[in-house]
């Protein structure tokens, strides 16, 4: 499902050639990147979830030529952006339409890495399994999940800001807002991920999840 929620960080400017660039994207590009690149693998099919205007897929992409990128998004306008950030990356495919959390989206095994950079607090805590079921079946044996955001910890928000911002999600739809990093961390170790935490900037945090080389194990 696809909801229409206001937040800070979507707002974007955009040029003339569609490209939005979105100032939360800009301000948290190299930490994700210093976070992201020793973790992604040198080689295979990297797919990102919610790549939004695609500021951050444009990056990725541009260190690590010899990685094929699959950006999705729901939103066309957005998808547009993605292309246009991408135009001359010669590894990264064709923005393609994708809501995460209708089940039966992945293609087993097609991918060696998910990325997934500030969603899990626009969906509710169903929506939030379905989405990291499919990305986990979407993934080849040994392949790594990357969540970054924002997260509650023990339950509570730990800064001023991150309460209002989960407050103003919660106003529009009681559905939503962010998740206890706890409860994504449990999630994923059922799923059989191998996890790993890392602080990040202004609070938020990168989830590492590292699937079973073997299947099951
Ligand atoms: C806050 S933006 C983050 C975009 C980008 N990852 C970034 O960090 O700049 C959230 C994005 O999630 C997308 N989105 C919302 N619901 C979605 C869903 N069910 N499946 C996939 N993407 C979704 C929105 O269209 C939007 O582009």
């Amino acid at each position: 499902m696809i909801r229409r929620l206001s937040t800070a960080g979507m707002d974007a400017e955009t040029d003339a050639e569609g490209r939005m660039t979105a100032p939360s994207a800009d301000r948290n590009l190299r930490p994700i990147l210093d976070a992201l690149l020793p973790r992604l693998p040198q080689t295979g099919h990297v797919l990102e979830i919610a790549s939004g205007t695609g500021q951050h897929i444009a990056a990725l992409a541009a260190h690590r030529p010899d990685v094929i990128f699959h950006p999705t998004e729901p939103d066309a306008t957005r998808r547009a952006s993605i292309d246009a950030h991408c135009r001359g990356l010669p590894n990264v495919m064709e923005a393609t339409e994708l809501d995460a959390c209708r089940t039966g989206w992945a293609t087993p095994g097609s991918v060696d890495a998910v990325v997934i950079v500030n969603l899990l607090h626009l969906v509710s805590d169903g929506e939030m399994s379905v989405l990291l079921d499919e990305a986990h079946r979407a993934l080849s044996p040994g392949g790594t999940m990357a969540i970054y955001g924002p997260f509650l910890r023990n339950g509570r928000a730990i800064s001023a800001a991150d309460r209002a911002f989960d407050a103003g999600l919660r106003a529009q739809d009681e559905a939503v807002g962010l998740k206890d990093i706890a409860v994504l961390e449990t999630v994923l170790r059922v799923l059989g991920f191998d996890v790993e935490v890392v602080e990040m900037p202004a609070g938020n945090v990168m989830v590492f999840g590292r699937a079973a080389a073997v299947p099951g194990l």
